[in-house]
């Protein structure tokens, strides 16, 4: 799945936080192998996804890092932003507290990866508009205020995912 070039130029680390259930890993799983589940399980540690693109005439190999949401299952802090020059910051459309849980994730984003970081805020499940519990303009404002990208994307329906990590690499890049 995407472009197979033996040649890569670049290795980007990109970092996905959030609370737990939002769809950080099939988020993921989207993006690296075009592939969804419905009975996803939580996330124990750290795990990675990498996959190769070309970007303005480059080959940039994406190397995805997931942790959980829980705190008790999650990696160690400092190693898991280590080196990352790219975040996605993600919460869940339908639920109103993993949106009010985005300022804490950013804190401890901005404690911890380098100030260069690119970030994306990211309102997951779009395709759950029946039961939105966040407004598209909230979230949108906030991102204007911290000056982070904003998409919403349903990682079922395959909606902006590659768009969310093409923003993130192309700046990167
Ligand atoms: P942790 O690993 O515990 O931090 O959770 P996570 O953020 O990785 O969530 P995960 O990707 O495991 O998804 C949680 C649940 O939400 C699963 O049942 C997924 O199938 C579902 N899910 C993920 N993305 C979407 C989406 O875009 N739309 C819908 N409807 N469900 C989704
Ligand atoms: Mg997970």
């Amino acid at each position: 799945y995407g472009d197979a070039s033996q040649k890569i130029d670049y290795v980007f680390k990109v970092v996905l936080i959030g609370d737990s259930a939002v769809g950080k890993s099939q988020i993921l799983s989207r993006f690296s192998r075009n592939e969804f589940s419905l009975d996803s399980k939580s996330t124990i540690g750290v795990e990675f996804q990498t996959r190769t693109l070309v970007i303005q005439h480059k080959s940039v190999k994406a190397q995805i890092w997931d942790t959980a949401g829980q705190e008790r299952y999650r990696a160690v802090t400092s190693a898991y932003y280590r080196g990352a020059l790219g975040a996605m910051l993600v919460y869940d459309i339908t639920k109103r507290q993993t949106f009010d849980h985005i300022p804490r994730w950013l804190e401890e984003l901005r404690a911890h990866a380098d100030k260069n970081i690119v970030i994306i805020l990211i309102g997951n499940k779009s395709d759950l508009e029946d039961q939105r519990a966040v407004p598209t303009e909230d979230a949108k404002e906030f991102a204007q205020t911290e000056e982070l990208f904003f998409l919403e994307t349903s990682a079922l329906e395959a909606t902006n995912v590659e768009n969310a990590f093409l923003t993130v690499l192309t700046e990167i890049f």
